[in-house]
């Protein structure tokens, strides 16, 4: 039988971990980030949800600018820490090596295979959380971790979030192909 389970902001969903960086008051700064979508094909852009207290909320209205960065399983710990940490009281600059693309104040992390540049389009304020949509602007990745020219996930070893456990866990085994799987069931 079916039951209302009583917290309504738990729900098991799983969440591809990634890194925000920004620049806070010029300075290089990063968070722990879950609550990211895609939200437009052409141009391709994104959106994040971040909270109204952290620093790098501030960051992303000052500059209009951030990037997204997939860390590997190896770089658990420091992705933690930019989560449990504020760029507020705390330097998080130097945790990682840093470069740029296009953007003055979107830096990425060298050591993540896949990192992307954004540049904010629109804000959705929201009671305790601002939805930022960006445009993608650049990807950047490393010929070691693409099969086929594409990225791959099984190189790239990224790591999903669960709640209300509050667990990390790796990618498991491939399930069948995505827009292929149902295709039997199909009428026409
Ligand atoms: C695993 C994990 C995921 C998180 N996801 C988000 C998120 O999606 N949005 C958000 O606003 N905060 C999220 N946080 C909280 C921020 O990372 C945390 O408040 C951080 O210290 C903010 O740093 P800042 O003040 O330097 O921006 C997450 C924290 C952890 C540990």
């Amino acid at each position: 039988m079916k039951r209302i389970f009583e917290q309504k902001n738990l729900f098991c969903l799983p969440w591809a971990q990634t890194i925000l960086g920004t620049h806070l008051n010029e300075k290089v700064n990063f968070m722990a980030l879950d609550w990211l979508t895609r939200v437009n094909i052409t141009p391709a852009m994104l959106g994040i949800c971040v909270n109204k207290n952290n620093a790098s909320h501030k960051a992303i209205v000052d500059t209009g600018e951030f990037s997204i960065n997939l860390p590997t399983a190896e770089m658990i710990e420091k992705t933690d820490y930019v989560g449990l940490v504020s760029g507020r009281h705390v330097d998080k600059s130097d945790l990682f090596q840093v470069f740029y693309g296009e953007l003055k104040s979107a830096p990425m992390i060298t050591e993540c295979p896949l990192t992307i540049e954004c540049k904010l389009s629109q804000t959705v304020s929201l009671p305790t959380h601002t939805f930022f949509i960006a445009e993608i602007i650049n990807i950047y990745t490393e010929d070691e971790i693409l099969s086929e020219g594409k990225p791959d996930i099984k190189k790239i070893r990224p790591f999903l979030l669960t709640m209300p456990d509050n667990n990390y866990w790796a990618v498991g085994e491939n399930l069948g192909k995505a827009w292929s799987a149902g295709q039997k069931l199909r009428k026409s």
